[in-house]
């Protein structure tokens, strides 16, 4: 099979489709052939190895494991010894290591059933940036109904899958977004939206118990350069994957806005102790 492998940082012009075995099915693992796949700003930071600290993690002088991408749509192929709840045939969605590939082996607990009203493109378009959102309002955050909580950065990634899990845990949501993305914003679910091209929320005296940063408020406007690579990234990419589809690996991309703003998964801001009500507005964000 046929699958996109990083083997040196750098930019994505480097990466190319290359002839692999199709990995072997271990216990407790899924074989997924691949339908569909979606590029996040985590495939940016481990095929650029940067921030440096990805290094630390990744290895230093390119990733210990090739593969790149991180979510996947498919039909799973074949199971490993113990996995039960799928079988070949099913359509499934999550998360694995190389999902920029023909076939990619996924852990039993790292998908789930694809509903049958999506495609695979928007089941594949989910899980990292979901998953992200999730975790930070209902793990981190402890979201509870009825507190009002703010998403910056709503129309993005991250943001716009906030808004609606934000809206499901009961909140009562007020999102940041740029003229483009007011209507989708609302469509979404918030209640209340601030178009940050013309109004500073940090200036409007509102108050939160909770508030899901996806952007790094220091570095909110990118450096030129920072900027210009980030576009590079994306484009180099577009033209490997299509490559890739070229070649007949079967790589899709994702509906997702945008490859990501800098480091980090941004922040959550919280009050520590949960029996003292506490509110919290734009200088609490550290
Ligand atoms: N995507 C993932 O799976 C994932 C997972 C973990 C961590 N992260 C991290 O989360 C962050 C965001 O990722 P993402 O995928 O959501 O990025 P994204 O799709 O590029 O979204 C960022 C959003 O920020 C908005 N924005 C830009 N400047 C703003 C401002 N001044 N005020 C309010 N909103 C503003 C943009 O909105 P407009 O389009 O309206 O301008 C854009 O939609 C990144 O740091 C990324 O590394 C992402």
């Amino acid at each position: 099979m046929q699958a996109i492998l990083c083997h040196r940082y750098g930019p994505a012009s480097h990466l190319e489709p290359t002839e692999v075995p199709v990995p072997e099915v271990l216990p407790g693992r899924i074989l997924v052939r691949v339908r569909a796949a979606s590029v996040n700003a985590y495939d940016w930071h481990r095929v650029l190895g940067e921030p440096y600290f990805v290094r630390l993690v990744d290895g230093f002088r390119g990733p210990k494991n090739p593969g790149v991408g991180a979510d996947v749509a498919g039909v799973v192929e074949a199971v490993g010894e113990g996995v039960t709840e799928t079988r070949p045939g099913d359509e499934v969605f999550g998360m694995s290591v190389g999902t920029f590939a023909e076939a990619v082996l996924v852990s039993r607990d790292a998908v789930v059933a694809k509903p049958a009203n999506l495609s695979f493109e928007q089941a594949a378009a989910i899980p990292l940036a979901a998953t992200t959102a999730l975790q930070g309002l209902r793990d981190k955050g402890r979201l509870r109904a009825g507190e009002r909580v703010l998403v910056h950065g709503a129309a993005g990634g991250v943001g716009h899958f906030a808004v609606q899990i934000a809206k499901a845990l009961g909140g009562h949501v007020t999102a940041t977004t740029s003229a483009a993305g007011l209507d989708l914003v609302r469509t979404l679910g918030a209640d209340e939206v601030i178009d940050y091209g013309r109004e500073d929320f940090t200036q409007l005296g509102r108050r939160f118990d909770l508030i899901l940063d996806v952007l790094d408020m220091e570095g909110a406007a990118f450096t030129d350069a920072a900027s210009q690579r980030r576009h590079d990234f994306a484009g180099q990419l577009f033209h490997s994957l299509m490559d890739a589809a070229r070649r007949r690996c079967r790589v899709a991309l994702d509906g997702q806005k945008g490859l990501g703003h800098r480091d980090g998964m941004g922040r959550i801001q919280k009050p520590r102790s949960r029996s003292r009500s506490q509110d919290l507005d734009s200088s609490d964000l550290v």
